[in-house]
């Protein structure tokens, strides 16, 4: 019985190479209405972002990312030659932070958490980690300010601010936020303009910090990744949440209305989290059902919900949870944990496939102790082994459809492009880029990893969001 139903979870988990094709299709034909019309389900947001980076730009800039597992506050210095360094502050983005009120969003007391290392007795490097209260994100710009010797500038300095949820733009440094998404829900806000709320709070802080730009996280990606890579075409973002821009042309962009400009490109942020949120083309299972129906915003985020870091787990865990029910897995117990809805996290699913040991001592570990199982047997942990890889692997998949989406509407394949991508689930996740690049081959071909360059585009939104400035007006430098 245990066999039939590991079979039948293969038969519901596994994308065909005709489906993949399938899906990418639709996902071309989905893109195409979001740049005719507004309001449609992919929304293909015109960033205002124009034009193409050469790498030759220079400068000094500040730039705030919120939006993903953390906050962070950075200071980018553009060198040329395609070469940045930054300096940057993270902070955790609690649980309370994301369902704040809006008015104290950007005001909200939160954790600071400053990490450093020091030397031991034994001459071992230890990590120390120090928590402070602050007022959120107005401190923690102005901390930083104050720590950099940035504090005492006679005029409002520049920043870039990256805000990764869906905002309607109609400036570079304007836009009023669509809806929500991974799990944040601040009443108040959908319908206004982040900007103006960050600008507020620092007003009423003094902190002297003039918002110049507003961009998405993929965005931001691009630009970033476009300063040491010139051909790059689209930024991606594989991490708590999933989501594309790209380089689009200006002719293509029938529904635009926001006034002339100046080059013949814009970039697009899709917002394709959103993809298929009818159910046309995705192959969802009871378990990913399950998961939508109890998530805070259902039949919303349909495709990101089967690719995202913030979900994946939760599939897992819905699927063990039906085995258990049928008494197949773990003698039919489950444990208080394991019962408790995103109890099991996307990064247990990274361990357990990363665990190579005969006995799995890894997932022994963490289905025993972490969440409580009173015992499992070795065809257990390798049923649970296989569910994450199932899972994982789909998630890749359905990726990489959608990289292929853009690539075929963009007709990029044959004069090549490289694509960078950002997220804790494209860096850590073991062999999703592999299983990505798989899927690729079976929509293009052979030879596809030289034609399509998929790279890590580590922390660079924060520099992107402080290079959107650049097409609006010379750099003000710090
Ligand atoms: C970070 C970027 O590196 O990655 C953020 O600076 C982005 O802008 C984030 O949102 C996405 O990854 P995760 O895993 O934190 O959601
Ligand atoms: C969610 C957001 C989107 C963001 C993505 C990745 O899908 O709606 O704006 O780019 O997460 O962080």
């Amino acid at each position: 019985a245990q066999h039939d139903a590991v079979a039948e979870l293969i038969r519901a988990f596994t994308v065909s190479a005709d489906k993949l094709r399938a899906i990418q299709t639709h996902f071309i034909s989905e893109m195409e209405k979001g740049l005719k019309h507004h309001g449609q389900t992919v929304a293909m947001i015109p960033s205002f972002v124009e034009g193409r980076l050469t790498g030759q730009e220079k400068g000094t800039f500040l730039a705030l990312d919120l939006g993903g597992t953390n906050l962070r506050v950075v200071q980018v210095e553009l060198l040329g030659a395609g070469e940045f360094t930054t300096k940057s502050t993270k902070y955790k983005v609690s649980e309370e932070l994301k369902t704040t009120d809006a008015k104290n969003l950007f005001r909200i007391s939160g954790t600071l958490v400053c990490y450093g290392w020091r030397i031991n007795l034994l001459n071992r490097l230890i990590p120390i980690v120090l928590v402070r209260s602050i007022d959120f994100i107005a401190d923690s710009i102005d901390s930083f300010l104050a720590e950099h010797g940035l504090d005492a500038a006679e005029e409002a300095i520049p920043l870039g601010f990256t805000f990764s949820f869906p905002v309607y733009q109609s400036k570079i440094n304007r836009g009023t936020l669509k809806s929500w998404t991974k799990g944040f829900s601040c009443p108040g806000l959908v319908g206004k303009d982040p900007v103006v709320m960050l600008q507020d709070a620092l007003a009423k802080k003094h902190v002297p910090v003039f918002v110049t730009a507003l961009v998405n996280d993929t965005v931001g990606t691009l630009l970033s990744h476009a300063y040491r890579n010139p051909d790059t075409m689209a930024g991606i973002i594989l991490g708590t949440g999933t989501n594309g821009a790209y380089i689009e042309n200006m002719k293509n962009i029938e529904k635009w209305d926001g006034g002339s400009t100046s080059s013949n490109e814009m970039i697009i942020n899709m917002e394709f989290g959103a993809f298929d949120n009818e159910r046309r083309a995705l192959p969802l299972t009871m378990f990913d059902n399950k998961l939508d129906r109890e998530s805070i915003n259902p039949h919303e985020q349909i495709f990101e919900k089967m690719i995202a870091g913030m979900y994946l787990g939760e599939i897992v865990r819905n699927t063990l949870l039906h085995l258990i029910d049928r008494e197949l897995l773990f003698s039919g117990n489950s444990s208080k944990e394991l019962n408790e809805m995103w109890s099991l996290e996307t990064t247990y699913m990274s361990a357990i496939e990363a665990d190579a040991d005969p006995q799995l001592e890894s997932t022994k570990n963490i289905l025993e102790q972490t969440l409580s199982i009173p015992s499992t047997t070795l065809t257990d942990r390798r049923i649970v082994k296989k569910v994450c890889e199932l899972v994982g692997t789909r998630a890749a998949r359905l990726a990489s459809a959608a990289i292929g989406g853009i690539i075929a509407h963009r007709d990029a394949l044959e004069a090549g492009c490289a694509c960078g991508i950002d997220g804790s689930l494209y860096e850590f996740y073991p062999n999703f880029e592999t299983r990505m690049y798989a899927a690729l081959k079976e929509l293009f071909g052979e030879g596809v990893e030289k034609k399509i360059r998929l790279g890590l585009a580590k922390d660079g939104s924060g520099v992107g969001g402080v290079a959107a400035k650049m097409f609006k007006s010379l750099p003000v430098p710090v």
